[in-house]
């Protein structure tokens, strides 16, 4: 059962504790302001005293950002979301940068890509990617860490002339902790001593049975030097997409997950969300994390305003009034209220937290020198 301490209570309602054990008196409870009393009291308590009592508990906060079950008529199929994984200098960075340039030159001339974290390509057959801009094991982890499932598809970029290095079997393990498909990427493949078919037979090793050894896992041989194998990549990703189905509701409130935040100089809080469902709009109102805000301004990847994104698709909010952390997830609800009510609840319970876990080890200490 919920509960609260009656000196919470009285602060909450900007009250002083001595008041509120009178008004408990009267209710016929003899109790001290480090007491705590259950939440039904507690109303009655709130009702007493004027104030309107809104209920916040995990199940609470919960229920208001319930990811709303989406009726099967109402999804629509959304593009994929892909990182980009691979072993130190194997040209995740070079791929990830020739994908994006390419796509620039492809698209409307003068569209300059600001680096948001993520950023959209389309394919030559129509098909549409989203990728994030940070390739990684830390930020995938991290991400996940979070609760923030934000990958569909990896890419996993093995360099044809170093073969499976260590971080390439740390990228596996990965995605098959996270069940996400693969797609190999055998790169640098214009190089003399490039040796594709050391990595298929490598790959086998660690239970990554490419095409080319009649597995089912695709593999394209790509150079982010000259290009070649890129188109090829991005179908496969395409293709890829295709067997998961992936679906998503854009006539709802939006969920999403941040990528990257930062505190900007002339704009306050800036975060790059990737809407996972749903469709942010300016002027919605939403928790992230620990924050709260009313979206004043969307920002697309190419750097142009926009007033909404739809599913899997990134975009730099403003309007936050702190800075959140890279993998909170971003919902939106009804009223400021609420938001802030829930912000709120987060950063006491991440208090509470702290003091728990600063407590007990005060305690262990305390154990230990006894
Ligand atoms: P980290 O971010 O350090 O993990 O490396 P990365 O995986 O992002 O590799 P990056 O793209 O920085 O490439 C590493 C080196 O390989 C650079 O010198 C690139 O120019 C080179 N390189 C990347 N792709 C290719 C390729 O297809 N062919 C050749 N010949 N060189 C490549
Ligand atoms: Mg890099």
């Amino acid at each position: 059962p919920e509960t609260i301490v009656v000196s919470e209570l009285a602060n909450r309602m900007a009250e002083r504790a001595a008041d509120v054990i009178k008004s408990l008196m009267k209710m016929g409870m003899m109790v001290t302001a480090n007491q705590t009393i259950d939440a039904d009291t507690a109303e009655l308590v709130i009702e007493e005293f004027g104030h309107r009592a809104v209920r916040v508990s995990d199940a609470d906060v919960e229920q208001v950002i319930q990811t709303v079950e989406d009726k099967a008529e109402d999804l629509q199929a959304r593009p994929p979301i892909v990182t980009i994984m691979g072993h130190v200098d194997h040209g995740k960075t070079s791929l990830l940068d020739l994908i994006r340039q390419a796509n620039v030159v492809a698209g409307e001339a003068g569209g300059i890509t600001q680096h948001i974290g993520a950023y959209q390509v389309t394919t030559e057959s129509g098909a549409l990617l989203s990728f994030l801009d940070t390739p990684g094991h830390a930020a995938f982890t991290s991400m996940r860490a979070r609760g923030a499932n934000v990958t569909d598809i990896v890419v996993l970029v093995v360099a044809a002339d170093d073969a499976v290095m260590p971080q390439t079997v740390e990228a596996i393990n990965h995605a098959k902790a996270a069940g996400v498909p693969m797609i190999v990427a055998i790169n640098k493949i214009d190089k003399p001593t490039a040796n594709p078919q050391k990595v298929r037979t490598d790959l086998l090793q660690h239970e990554v049975v490419v095409e080319a050894m009649s597995g089912d896992v695709q593999d394209v041989e790509v150079s982010a030097h000259t290009g070649q194998g890129i188109d090829q990549l991005l179908e496969a990703i395409a293709l890829q997409a295709e067997i998961l189905e992936l679906r998503a509701n854009p006539n709802r409130a939006a969920l999403g997950a941040v990528i990257e935040a930062k505190l900007d100089v002339g704009r306050g809080p800036v975060a790059t969300v990737l809407v996972q469902n749903g469709t942010l709009k300016q002027g919605d109102i939403f928790v992230v994390g620990e924050q709260w805000g009313k979206v004043r301004a969307l920002i697309n990847d190419k750097g142009e305003r926009v007033t909404e994104a739809g599913p899997s698709v990134p975009v730099e909010v403003l309007g936050i009034n702190g800075t959140p952390e890279a993998g909170d997830v971003l919902n939106v609800v009804e009223t400021e209220a609420q938001a802030r009510e829930i912000a709120d609840y987060r950063i006491q319970a991440a208090k509470d937290k702290r003091a728990a876990a600063g407590a007990a080890t005060t305690l262990q200490e305390l154990m230990a020198k006894a």
